[in-house]
């Protein structure tokens, strides 16, 4: 990593653990893994991306319904799904330091490139030579015991994906929702890997969350239904989460790479400041896992009685790798300008998140702390933006200050009530991006914020 993007990363890093947007799990006890928590701030962030995914893909679809299924599920899924013989990484390890390694993430140096072939490698750790890669298979499932006893039949899996629960549950939703083909099941949870090297913050983590859509079809339609989700997502990453398209990349996987049960992939890959890497996928499953879960049961047409398996089209999207994306394109460091009427003329930090994805939509400032009528009034717009939307209060300090805290958390909108505001019922709302201030009547903030955060 080049050293300016490397210190970016630890810009983004420092801002979500000082503002409240992601803090190191466990910290007080040293941490672990890898694993982090959402904040105050960065569980509005994550809410609002879920529940915007949620909007569009299902709430605002005739052909889509959702599942919120068991996280631990009969380990005979797993056996079906094939995940307990396929779902592994190539390990190797060092024979000097004994750590582990995921073999296709070594030789990523290129000076290790020029001096040793392909079958070689150095460790990333302590710099041994190690020779021939030998890697073993090292499988990814997370396992744990479920009930009091400790064997091997009680031996349970956190699920790897939320897929599956959609492909088990497939009869029981098609009976109550009455669905024809085509459509599809989504679903938004947590998901468990036992990832052999989690990293690079937020991007991968043995615990992380996904949004999924299993989306059902005839076999002979999926290269029109793959182009289709195709552009769905790219038109999520773009319109709602706000991507700049420049940032955002497809990879088309070769046979060789892709998953056990796919037939066709592609990965959209974002460029993070660590590099270009995959940010979510759209795989052609095929009928590969209906096959395998409901042997000799075949869906039947409601309407000609036809007997058939669909085909799975499964565009999945990371939750968490969303958020750092999202992060990533919205920071902002601005040199001081003499824009901004009245606020201190010096660098600032600014997320421009789209105001939909904002964790506040709106601050409310009373121009003065000191003055109880302009707190009082402050108070009462406050309370009347808050019962619809997310909104903060702040009164320390100067108003540039404030604005400042406010733009670097990524609030769209900052309102303050003066002395006019006692007289006239108007406020002044100040854009984030513009910094362009206007006079606005208080009986107009409600219209105007839904307008802003409903806008693509
Ligand atoms: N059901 C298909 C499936 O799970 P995947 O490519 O293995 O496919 C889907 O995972 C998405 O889940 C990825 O594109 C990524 O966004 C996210 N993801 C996968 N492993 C992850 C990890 N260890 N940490 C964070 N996100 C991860």
């Amino acid at each position: 990593m080049k050293k300016e993007e490397n210190q970016l990363m630890e810009k983004i890093i420092s801002l979500c653990k000082r503002r409240g947007f992601v803090f190191p799990g466990s910290e007080i006890y040293g941490g672990l893994a890898n694993s982090w928590d959402y904040g105050p701030l960065g569980v509005e962030l994550k809410n609002n991306i879920k529940a915007a995914w949620w909007k569009r893909f299902v709430h605002m679809r005739d052909d889509m319904v959702g599942l919120d299924a068991a996280l631990i599920m009969n380990p005979k899924v797993w056996e079906a799904s094939g995940h307990l013989k396929e779902f592994s990484d190539p390990l190797v390890e060092c024979k000097k330091c004994h750590e582990r390694f995921r073999a296709d993430q070594l030789m990523t140096n290129d000076e290790q490139k020029k001096e040793k072939s392909e079958s070689t490698w150095a460790c990333n750790n302590c710099g041994e030579f190690n020779g021939e890669i030998k890697p073993r298979q090292f499988n990814l499932m997370l396992k744990t015991f479920l009930g009091p006893v400790e064997n091997k039949d009680s031996v349970v899996y956190f699920r790897p994906e939320t897929a599956q629960s959609m492909f088990v549950d497939f009869k029981n939703v098609l009976e109550t929702s009455r669905k024809k083909l085509p459509f599809g099941i989504a679903q938004i949870g947590k998901a468990f890997r036992n990832e052999i090297t989690p990293g690079n913050f937020i991007f991968r983590t043995r615990e992380f969350e996904q949004m999924e859509i299993e989306y059902f079809i005839k076999e002979e339609n999926w290269k029109d239904s793959f182009e289709y989700w195709q552009k769905e997502m790219q038109s999520w990453m773009t319109e709602v989460l706000g991507l700049k398209k420049e940032h955002i990349h497809e990879f088309e996987v070769p046979d060789s790479e892709r998953a056990h049960y796919s037939k066709r992939t592609i990965d959209f890959e974002y460029e993070y400041p660590f590099g270009k890497k995959e940010l979510y996928g759209l795989a052609y499953r095929g009928d590969f896992d209906l096959k395998n879960h409901f042997k000799e049961d075949p869906y039947s047409d409601i309407e000609t009685g036809e007997k058939l398996y669909p085909h799975v089209i499964e565009p999945t999207f990371g939750v968490d790798r969303s958020v750092l994306a999202v992060l990533c394109d919205a920071y902002h460091e601005e040199p001081a300008s003499a824009k901004g009427s009245g606020e201190a003329k010096e660098e600032r930090v600014v997320l421009k998140l789209k105001p939909g994805l904002a964790p506040y939509k709106a601050a409310v400032f009373p121009l003065l702390k000191n003055k109880p009528e302009l707190v009082a009034k402050a108070q009462e717009v406050y309370q009347h933006l808050k019962k619809e939307f997310a909104v903060a209060w702040d009164d320390r300090g100067n108003i540039g200050k404030r604005y400042w805290s406010q733009d670097e958390i990524g609030t769209p909108y900052c309102i303050t009530v003066d002395f006019d505001t006692l007289e006239k019922a108007d406020v002044t709302v100040r854009d984030r991006d513009t910094m362009e201030q206007e006079r606005m009547p208080i009986k107009d903030l409600k219209a105007f914020l839904t307008e802003k955060i409903n806008k693509n």
